[in-house]
């Protein structure tokens, strides 16, 4: 038997203050950021499965333009989007077929698929010019879970899910489909996005649909130990309304339950993974929902969230991933608004920073997270 450890309160004693405002704003610090976050943690790049084999696709991480490359086996590779002649970019469309070469469209060097120069076409090098000095520039790559990671680092980090690396272990991740994508863009900087992911303070004014899925969010809190009156050996409350298993409108399952599951992953209705800066994964009974977070300037973000099924709830007879998506939809279109409005406000000149509440003490570990990226750049 594991030692008995009583949740405890994760309350803050203390208001701290939050990031400065212009963090939200300014250019400079943004070209920091991407330099300091942006480059050096892994970046989720989208669904191993969803780029066909046999395909090079254009990305932007970080600010970098870089290419992916798929080959006809499956392997995967990234590099710069850019040619070691005179810097050309290699690859101009958002994706094409990509065969045994990458060949540059400015004067024809072409590359193998591991990056190495293998011709310089009409050009004709002089000895003092060496073809293995001159691949493409790499960047390396990791699947977890059937997402696709980039890491432009030259000395990639761990990659850290806040619940490690096993948390979706008993979701058959490698067997799930994209069967619905929503891709939206706010007038916001993205770390405005995860502050707000961060707290359940606005759920009771924001979320009216999500706090009747979720009873303990009406009282402002993620969890039954934050909120006021709580003792250690309260009993557990279901975490979803009565009846419900899980997030669609009725609460009902879409399609089969996951069979591996444990009673408390069950239980839950809903399993948050994070990995910043990049993405979170929602696991619930029936499906897997990932959002994305892309920044694409000091204020503005586009979120990418894909909903990923199993073969057999895709291939019921009249299965509609759009309505199943509605919910989910529904609540990141109210927390979508809550963030331009956040970004709006900030703007004033006034306003030079706020300060976090006891109940904001995942927002205190973001920022945290956020200032040590940023120092030990
Ligand atoms: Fe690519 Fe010249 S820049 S071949
Ligand atoms: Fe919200």
């Amino acid at each position: 038997m594991s030692e008995h450890h009583p949740p405890v309160s994760p309350l803050l004693d203390r208001c701290p203050e939050a990031l400065p405002a212009s963090s939200y704003f300014d250019p400079d610090w943004y070209a920091r950021e991407e330099r300091a976050i942006w480059r050096r943690n892994w970046v989720h790049v989208g669904r191993l499965d969803d780029i066909p084999a046999g395909t090079m696709r254009r990305v932007q991480v970080g600010g970098q333009n870089l290419i992916l490359c798929r080959d006809r086996d499956g392997q995967v590779t990234a590099f710069h989007n850019t040619c070691r002649h005179r810097g050309a970019e290699l690859c101009s469309a958002a994706e094409k077929p990509l065969g045994k070469l990458i060949t540059c469209p400015y004067h024809n060097w072409a590359y193998d698929l591991s990056g190495r120069l293998v011709s310089t076409a009409f050009a004709t090098p002089t000895p003092d010019f060496r073809k293995e000095e001159h691949g493409l520039f790499p960047v390396h790559t990791r699947d977890w879970n059937g997402f696709l990671f980039v890491c432009l680092d030259d000395a990639p980090p761990e990659l850290r899910p806040d619940m490690g690396l096993k948390a979706l272990d008993n979701w058959p991740m490698d067997r799930l489909k994209t069967g619905h994508r929503l891709v939206k863009e706010l007038d916001c900087n993205w770390k405005i996005f995860w502050e707000n992911y961060n707290e359940c303070l606005h759920c009771p004014g924001i979320h009216p649909e999500l706090c009747d899925m979720v009873p303990i969010y009406k009282r402002g809190v993620m969890a039954a130990n934050e909120a006021s009156g709580w003792v250690p050996d309260a009993p557990k409350q279901p975490v979803l309304k009565d009846g419900a298993q899980t997030w669609t409108m009725t609460g009902a399952p879409c399609g089969p339950e996951f069979a591996g599951l444990t009673a408390e992953e069950r239980a839950n209705g809903f399993n948050f993974v994070t990995i910043y800066p990049t993405m979170f994964v929602v696991a619930h009974v029936d499906y897997v929902r990932s959002v994305t977070v892309t920044p694409l300037g000091p204020e503005r973000t586009r979120l990418t969230a894909e909903w990923l099924f199993a073969g057999e709830t895709l291939a019921q007879p009249g299965f509609d991933a759009g309505n199943v998506a509605e919910f989910a939809t529904l609540v990141l279109d109210q927390d979508g608004a809550a963030c331009e409005m956040n970004q709006r406000g900030l703007r004033s000149e006034k306003y030079q920073g706020g300060r976090l509440m006891p109940q904001e003490f995942d927002i205190l570990k973001f920022h945290d997270w956020v200032r040590a990226q940023m120092e030990s750049a």
